[in-house]
């Protein structure tokens, strides 16, 4: 039999309407554009507004239904929805059964994925999984968080940091040469301390007490974080290139989480490649936790092509990490014209008009 890969076969994103500039920011919490722009490179995030809708299932559920749209397959054809999140809908029932539930999957199951910010990166590797076993021929993966539902305003160390978005992929099999080829994935478990949300789980339940000494949201030390994630991702994507001989010539893009856009910039130093082959959105999309690797897709898509070497990188709560090399599997020009992203790229319309184009 004939070895069979995992390959995305389309893109699908959305991000809420309402974008949280900096200078707003400035009005919530003591801090600044400078300090923003130079510390952690965001200018602006999206934040899903209650009166928009609620939950990261609101979102994905938009994500999917363009990737639906854009992939023109039989919704019924859908096996699987993972979704990697850290902020679902609720504990039970899974944010991928809602999404599934929305869009009427009839022959889908689904489940969801935590491993915080390297949840997306997890997810296709247990979908690739599924379709190189092949038992299954078509699953969407989803990556995505509501961050503002867990993000202390009135934390200047967290706040300015994360936004809200989702973006999902398509992983079909296919006995070309191309899809995922290979991922390097770790979890030491020993970053409770300086990365956490202490209460609302079974071991700090919700109570009064919880909620007067705001445990419900993201507790993190920046500085022992920064440290970790730049060794991390930069020693995982080393290790993977090593693996398949990549020299940074072979490389067309690197794809990292979207943490801080100094990290991102440690990262292509430290294994050589230039900054205009690695994916960069932060600064209009912020940390948006597990979609920061696909929403990197669902923008640069234009840019790819058949055959583009991709390494993915990913680092988060607990402490989560890896990396992932992907030959990707079409030319992106063609797809992404269906989602009017050159708009945007040429400046040609505002940045909300084009959202708004996007979101439809
Ligand atoms: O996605 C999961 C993984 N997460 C990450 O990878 C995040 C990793 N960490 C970071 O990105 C950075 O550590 C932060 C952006 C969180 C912080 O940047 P930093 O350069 O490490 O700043 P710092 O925490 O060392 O703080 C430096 C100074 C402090 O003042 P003093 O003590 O030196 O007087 C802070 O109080 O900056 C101050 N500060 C601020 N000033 C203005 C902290 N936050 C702000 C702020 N505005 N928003």
């Amino acid at each position: 039999m004939e070895k069979i890969n995992a390959v995305i076969t389309g893109v699908g994103g959305y991000v809420p309407n309402y974008i949280l500039d900096n200078e707003e920011m400035s009005t919530i919490v003591d801090t600044s554009d400078e300090w923003i722009m130079e510390r952690i490179g965001v200018k602006t995030r999206h934040i899903l507004k209650p009166e928009q809708g609620s939950g990261t299932s609101y979102m994905m559920t938009r994500a999917v239904k363009q990737l639906l749209e854009k992939t023109q397959v039989d919704p019924d054809s859908i096996e699987a929805v993972i979704v990697a999140t850290t902020t679902p809908d609720y504990h039970f029932p899974s944010t991928a059964s809602l999404v599934i539930g929305n869009l009427d999957l009839k022959n889908a199951f689904g489940f969801d994925m935590e491993a915080a910010c390297a949840g997306f990166l997890y997810a296709m590797e247990v979908g690739a999984g599924m379709i190189t076993s092949g038992r299954h021929k078509r699953i969407i993966v989803c990556g995505g968080d509501h961050m503002s539902s867990m993000t202390n305003y009135q934390d200047r160390n967290t706040c300015p940091i994360f936004g809200d978005g989702a973006a999902c992929v398509m992983m079909e099999g296919t006995t070309e040469e191309v899809g995922l080829i290979d991922s390097y994935l770790r979890v030491d478990g020993k970053g409770y301390d300086p990365l956490h949300m202490a209460a609302g789980g079974s071991a700090n339940m919700p109570s009064h007490e919880t909620v007067d000494q705001r445990l419900h949201f993201v507790y993190q030390e920046g500085r022992t974080v920064f440290k970790h994630a730049v060794t991390n991702m930069s020693n995982a994507v080393e290790t993977i290139a090593k693996r398949h001989n990549l020299t940074k010539d072979d490389i067309a893009w690197v794809v990292p989480h979207q943490a801080n856009v100094r990290i991102e910039s440690a990262v292509a130093r430290r294994i050589g490649v230039e900054e205009e082959h690695v994916m960069i959105n932060i600064d209009h999309m912020a940390n948006t936790s597990g979609g920061t690797l696909p929403l990197c897709l669902w923008e640069y898509e234009p840019q790819l092509k058949k055959g583009d070497k991709i390494i993915f990188t990913a680092f988060g709560a607990g402490f989560t990490w890896g990396a992932s090399y992907m030959i990707w599997g079409y030319d992106g020009a063609a797809e992404a014209a269906k989602s009017p992203a050159e708009f945007y790229k040429e400046g040609a319309i505002s940045r909300e008009e084009w959202y708004a184009k996007r979101n439809k």
